[in-house]
């Protein structure tokens, strides 16, 4: 019974109903902190491309999440406007086609922030605290004690995003599986405490495991503007080739004929990340795929410049494409911004609609509830 229901209970998957979506729909998003890099193209953005074009999914939402990247940087507003722009002109040059695909701004579309609202009543204190991408978040920034309540609290705002748009697939890093569990959650809770009305996403994690954390160019794990260890997608063609010459490989690996090792070796990740088969017969005929290169450089006798060399050609065949489109975009700045705020407009119109069923399964519609009037009325009548 609904009565018995604490925030804290895990409700098993075969005690609720499950709510049947009509469509397959889409919905990620990042936050505008900063220009996106290769990392985000090879992690998702390339992918979202694909499945924008391969036809499978009904509707496709991507969001500039400018009121989650607040949650972390409240003192600084200018960061996020600056970078709205950044992105979406990222987001359009890798062939994310607003005609195909919403692309739209969070905060526009104020009916998340009421769902959430609404949300946190399904979820506990430590329920959040367990989240382990929220916990080392907070690590990473310092937060210590004075975490802001809005910061701790994003990924039920994230919930709001992914079922506000009855999001069936939700393409993201590994890193964002917490979210998508803790959404799941919500959506249990949800349709077990009021009735079924959201729809239970699921993640879709990159196929290739280089692709799920792109390291820095110095090798550290992360690329991280602050680190200044990133390539980015806006990037010239001299700037990317002097970051790949300059990239870590194997510090043991002095001379040619010395063994190298391909363990945390940044060039060799990349090329796990960007090669094809391919690219051997157009830039590298004297192997027929990476296996061989790769057994060639451990041996020893293959030098780190031509295996940069190799990946720098690959690397600009991919990429000038895209700077390119940039190039486009970026003389009709206008122009982008219409597309942001039409994709609002259509995001607002779905959010409203579950925004409503929401309120409804919550018995709050009421004024549209001819039921409750007449219950009401009957109760004061003599
Ligand atoms: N948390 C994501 C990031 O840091 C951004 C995001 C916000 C998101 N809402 C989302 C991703 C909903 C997927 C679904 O990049």
């Amino acid at each position: 019974m609904a009565e018995n229901i604490g925030a804290e209970e895990k409700i098993e998957e075969q005690e609720v109903k499950k709510v049947i979506p009509k469509e397959k729909v889409i919905l990620t998003g990042d936050r505008p902190t900063g220009k996106l890099h290769i990392g985000h193209y090879v992690g998702s953005l390339r992918r979202r491309v694909e499945l924008q074009n391969s036809g499978e999914y009904d509707k496709i939402f991507i969001m500039i999440a400018d009121a989650q990247a607040l949650t972390d940087n409240a003192d600084n507003p200018e960061k996020v406007r600056q970078n709205i722009i950044e992105v979406a002109l990222d987001y359009l040059s890798c062939g994310l086609d607003p005609k195909k695909t919403t692309l739209f701004i969070q905060s526009m579309v104020p009916e998340l922030t009421e769902l959430t609202f609404y949300y946190m009543n399904l979820v506990t204190v430590s329920r959040l605290q367990r989240n382990p991408t929220v916990k080392s978040e907070i690590q990473m920034r310092n937060f210590e004690t004075s975490i802001p309540v809005g910061f701790f609290t994003y990924p039920i705002s994230q919930a709001s995003d992914i079922t506000a748009f009855q999001a069936t697939t939700v393409p993201v890093g590994e890193d964002q599986l917490p979210m998508i569990e803790q959404t799941k959650e919500i959506v249990r809770r949800f349709n077990f405490i009021y009735s079924p009305t959201l729809v239970e996403p699921d993640s879709l994690l990159p196929k290739n495991q280089a692709c799920s954390r792109l390291p820095g160019i110095d090798g550290k794990a992360k690329m991280s503007k602050s680190l200044g260890n990133c390539i980015y997608l806006s990037d010239t063609a001299e700037e990317v080739k002097t970051k790949i010459m300059s990239m870590f490989t194997d510090p043991t690996h002095i001379k040619i004929t010395d063994p190298g090792h391909l363990e945390g070796n940044t060039v060799f990740t990349y090329l796990d990340a960007f090669c094809r088969e391919e690219h051997f017969l157009r830039y590298l005929p004297e192997y027929q795929n990476l296996d061989e290169l790769k057994a060639h450089y451990t041996r020893g006798g293959l030098g780190d410049i031509k295996v940069k060399k190799f990946l720098n050609a690959i690397m600009q065949e991919e990429l000038e494409p895209i700077r390119q489109k940039r190039k486009e975009y970026e003389k009709d700045i206008p122009g982008v911004f219409r597309i942001l705020q039409e994709g609002s407009q259509v995001a607002k119109e779905r959010a409203a609609q579950t925004l409503a069923e929401v309120r409804k399964a919550m018995k709050m519609n009421y004024f549209d509830d001819l039921e409750l009037m007449e219950e009401q009325s009957k109760k004061y009548a003599r």
